[in-house]
């Protein structure tokens, strides 16, 4: 990716939203911040606000804005976040959305462009049962897409000479708790695509083909390569 960029993306859960931030990030020297994972980081951590957002995951509903935006606020205003980021899973209401615009515009970090990870429905259910992933380096695959090739442990080179840790399955994968993310998707999140087309930041790229395929357009729908 070429220049500095600020990016938000956007799309159900499944879409893939993690996996082409992960390459999009690495490749542009950019940071990816995901509020998903520093939300399961504090569960995991077992601090204070991870036992708050603990229940409120498993359900597959939201965690308070209040929440999400003092991690947000953490961490843009580290100093590698000056270099570009892409923002996964925050915005996910148009509350979030007007408190993301206020604090970009205190850092100086206008949004560049929001990308939508469009997908038919009936792929998501798949990618998302079959997901499983790294408790400890957070490698993300899938049984049917992208398997590990140490079947159901890490094939990471950081677990390289040692027994490699075995994958698991995050708890909001369960088909109900699938369910209600599509659910409260549609409802909080999906009025977000009207809100960003308005003010021209909106750009939509098709994700249901191979990895590869979806990073190549969302680099040309992001403004680079
Ligand atoms: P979060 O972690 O953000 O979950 P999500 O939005 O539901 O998205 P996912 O992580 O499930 O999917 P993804 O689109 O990243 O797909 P991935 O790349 O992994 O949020 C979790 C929870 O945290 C929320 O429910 C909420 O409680 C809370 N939360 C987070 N942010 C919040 C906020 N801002 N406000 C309030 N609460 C918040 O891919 C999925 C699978 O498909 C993988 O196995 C992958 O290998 C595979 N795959 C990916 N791309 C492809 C492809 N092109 N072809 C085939 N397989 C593919």
């Amino acid at each position: 990716m070429s220049g500095r960029r600020y990016l938000v993306l956007m799309g159900p859960p499944g879409a893939g939203k993690g996996t082409q931030a992960s390459r999009i990030a690495e490749e542009g020297g950019m940071c990816k911040i995901s509020t998903g994972d520093l939300l399961r980081e504090a569960v995991a951590a077992g601090t204070e606000l991870g036992r708050k957002a603990e229940k409120t995951m498993k359900a597959g509903e939201l965690v308070s804005d209040e929440i999400v935006l003092g991690l947000i606020r953490e961490r843009l205003g580290r100093p590698d976040a000056a270099a570009g980021f892409i923002l996964d899973g925050y915005p996910r209401n148009v509350a979030q959305a007007e408190a993301l615009d206020a604090l970009l515009a205190e850092l100086g970090q206008p949004i560049d462009a929001v990308v939508l990870m469009d997908i038919d429905p009936a792929v998501l259910f798949k990618r998302l049962t079959g997901r499983r992933s790294c408790p400890s380096c957070g490698k993300v695959f899938n049984i049917y897409s992208a398997p590990s090739e140490k079947g159901d442990r890490c094939d990471a080179e950081v677990h390289a000479g040692i027994e490699a840790p075995m994958l698991v399955q995050r708890k909001d994968d369960r088909e109900d708790v699938i369910e209600n993310r599509l659910r409260v998707y549609e409802r909080e999140t999906r009025p977000l695509v009207d809100h960003y087309r308005d003010r021209g930041l909106l750009r939509v790229v098709k994700a249901d083909g191979p990895v590869e395929r979806v990073s190549a357009e969302f680099l040309r729908a992001a403004g680079g390569g």
